[in-house]
């Protein structure tokens, strides 16, 4: 079966195509001739997985999922949540979510967090969603360079190390995102 994964995110197409092995091939945007940007205005995380994967089927008509993920912390009421990538406004880069993210928990005792994925998979117009989340705290300065977005400051729960000090492959066992896929995968391999 061919899929076409709704993202222009090289990385997240490479890495579903590592675990989806031989009997799904996944294209990207660009394969299909998707060269616009897929819409993102919705004000949930679910919403906005849904729009992008529901984009593709309808001006594209080919089976595909889309995947949409934010960091809610409870102490802000569930931001940055669906805005984490723009969280900082105009200025917006990893950088600058950071400080305002630190600058905003500044004095709050409660430092619960939750990292959230939703995949939508639309197969032939009938659509399913897959969870993935991962519970853990917000720490009180950055510790650790690798992975992306708010690693740094991101320690989840029962560790001891802030995602950005986890090998990928270990931050995979117990992410948000790792999750999600391992629930797609178990569905599309059943088919
Ligand atoms: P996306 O929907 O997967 O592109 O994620 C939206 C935004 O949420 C990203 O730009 C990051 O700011 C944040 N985010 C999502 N997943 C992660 C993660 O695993 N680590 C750190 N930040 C993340």
């Amino acid at each position: 079966m061919t899929l076409c994964f709704a993202t222009n995110n090289k990385g997240k197409i490479l890495e579903i195509k590592t675990i989806l092995g031989k009997k799904f091939e996944i294209q990207s945007l660009q394969e299909i001739g998707c060269h616009e940007e897929l819409p993102e205005t919705k004000d949930t995380i679910e919403g906005n997985s849904l729009q992008k994967a529901e984009y593709v089927w309808e001006n594209y008509g080919v089976n595909c999922f889309s995947d949409d993920s934010g960091l809610e912390v409870s102490a802000l009421n569930g931001a940055p949540g669906v805005y984490s990538a723009m969280y900082a406004g105009p200025t917006c880069d990893t950088k600058n979510n950071i400080v305002l993210l630190l600058k905003n928990m500044e004095g709050k005792e409660d430092r619960s967090a939750l990292f959230r994925t939703c995949i939508t998979l639309i197969i032939n117009g009938e659509m399913h969603q897959f969870e993935g989340t991962v519970k853990g705290k917000i720490l009180k300065t950055r510790q650790g360079e690798k992975g992306f977005g708010y690693d740094p400051i991101f320690q989840p729960e029962g560790f001891d190390n802030s995602f950005a000090e986890m090998t990928l492959e270990d931050k995979n066992k117990i992410s948000h995102r790792g999750t999600a896929v391992r629930k797609l995968v178990e569905y599309l391999t059943k088919l």
